[in-house]
């Protein structure tokens, strides 16, 4: 089975078009989604539906999908992605804001693989992972041999054999009695310098995890940021992959 691993989509639909295009090309037979469907871009509904229509093994939640279907104060938001997440939630229907609220924080998928947006130690605290300190931490919790998680927008991967150990990857194979933590990139807003499109495949047949990368319509996505009068700051940094 050839899953794709899609996270951090961010209303990006420019973005997730071209990627959801190179998946048809690498024959893609499975979808999972680890959160982060909206937020600071324009097209949160269209990201919605179209993530929804895939019809993903999993869908987990993250912390901008868990704003946007709430109510309440947005502390531990950065001023933009605070003003962002106050337009997305006018953008979304009830129906819609409903569902995002009611979207699971982790799942396992069968015996294969853990889903998650932010860490497995303390999933409701969306904390970062960035090193090999916190990935230990998750891995404490990870009795799968595969967790793919997001979040931090930065496509790293940790290894336990032994002790933790981490960092760049483009593609993994994965060795029995290891066990592996992986950033799967961002969709739709990148920060590892790069500005293109990210995401993961997972080939279960060959236990194989495979970083893509493909460009798309910067530009397009910038000009709905400006028109929709969300922070300037959003659109300039799509260019920089920051
Ligand atoms: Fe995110």
């Amino acid at each position: 089975m050839k899953y794709a691993i899609l996270g951090d989509i961010h209303a990006n639909l420019e973005a997730l078009q071209v990627v959801l295009q190179k998946c048809q090309e690498l024959g893609v037979e499975k979808y999972i989604c680890i959160g982060d469907i909206v937020g600071y871009n324009a097209d949160p509904t269209e990201c919605l539906e179209i993530m929804r229509g895939l019809s993903p093994d999993v869908i987990v939640k993250g912390n901008h999908d868990e704003q946007a279907a709430s109510h309440e104060d947005l502390h531990g938001f950065n001023p933009q992605a605070a003003l962002a997440i106050e337009w997305t939630r006018q953008k979304l229907s009830d129906e819609q804001r409903n569902w995002l609220a009611n979207l699971p924080l982790q799942r396992t998928l069968g015996t294969k693989m853990t889903l998650v947006h932010a860490t497995l130690d303390m999933p409701e605290k969306w904390g970062y992972i960035f090193d090999s300190l916190t990935a230990e931490a998750s891995l404490h919790y990870q009795f799968t041999q595969v967790c793919f998680f997001g979040h931090t927008h930065v496509p790293l991967a940790f290894e336990k054999f032994g002790g933790v150990t981490g960092g760049k990857y483009e593609e993994i194979r994965l060795m029995p009695g290891h066990k592996y933590l992986v950033n799967v990139c961002s969709v739709g807003q990148p920060r590892d310098g790069d500005p293109r499109a990210g995401f993961v495949t997972f080939c279960t047949d060959e236990m194989l995890v495979k970083l893509h990368r493909v460009e798309y319509d910067i530009a397009a996505t910038q000009k709905k940021i400006l028109e929709a009068k969300l922070p300037e700051r959003l659109a300039h940094r799509l260019s920089l992959g920051r």
